[in-house]
């Protein structure tokens, strides 16, 4: 086997433990399930940021549900999202008249959020609404729809259950801050 040091310079305290996220996944859940009983809605997680939210939230839903799965790029710093957002990876099913919630790791400036809503509306949905686990307290979202949010978190970068810096710390079962490494290169939402 090669050998690999794993990069963990730049980790930063603990902002969301795993009892929070739980109980923080759970009122999201409750909500949702609430809004949509006796409805059949299509739950959309935007990878790879959202797999083991979108996996533990529709876990709570006590109800059949679809989920698909997109993937969206967006390019510039790898701890800065630019201006350019990109659908990679495609969902298969038909939009049309379906109820579709949207489910993001982390709404930053909101362009990645803002951009596929407005895709997936004009593909048809009869709604489409955006249910987010972190949103982060800065002006430059001020103006991005979200449903249901499950933390307003300041303005940091952060890693774990899900969201990364370069592809590593996704698997962190809590939110932790992170210092990035200011060399910027392509990133994946
Ligand atoms: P926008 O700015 O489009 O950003 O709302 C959304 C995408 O940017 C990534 N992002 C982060 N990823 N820690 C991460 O690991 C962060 O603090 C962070 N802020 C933004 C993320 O991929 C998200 O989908
Ligand atoms: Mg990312």
């Amino acid at each position: 086997m090669q050998e690999r040091k794993p990069q963990s310079v730049g980790l930063g305290k603990v902002v969301i433990d795993r009892a929070a996220l739980e109980a923080g996944v759970e009122r999201l859940a409750a909500a949702v399930a609430g809004d949509y009983a006796g409805h059949d809605p299509l739950f959309v997680g935007i990878l790879k940021g959202s797999v083991f939210f979108l996996a533990d939230l529709t876990r709570k839903i006590p109800f059949p549900s679809q989920i698909e799965f997109l993937t969206a790029s967006s390019y510039g710093g790898s701890s800065t999202s630019s201006g350019e957002v990109r659908i990679t990876a495609d969902i298969v099913t038909d939009l049309r008249g379906r109820d579709v919630i949207l489910v993001e790791d982390i709404i930053d400036t909101g362009l990645t959020i803002r951009h596929i809503f407005r895709e997936f509306a004009s593909r048809g949905a009869a709604s489409v609404k955006v249910c987010a686990l972190l949103r982060k307290k800065t002006a430059k979202n001020g103006g991005t729809p979200a449903d249901y949010v499950g933390f307003e978190i300041d303005d940091t970068f952060v890693v774990g259950y899900g969201l990364d810096y370069d592809e590593r710390y996704r698997n962190l079962p809590e939110i932790h801050e992170f210092e990035p490494n200011p060399q910027g290169k392509e990133s994946q939402t």
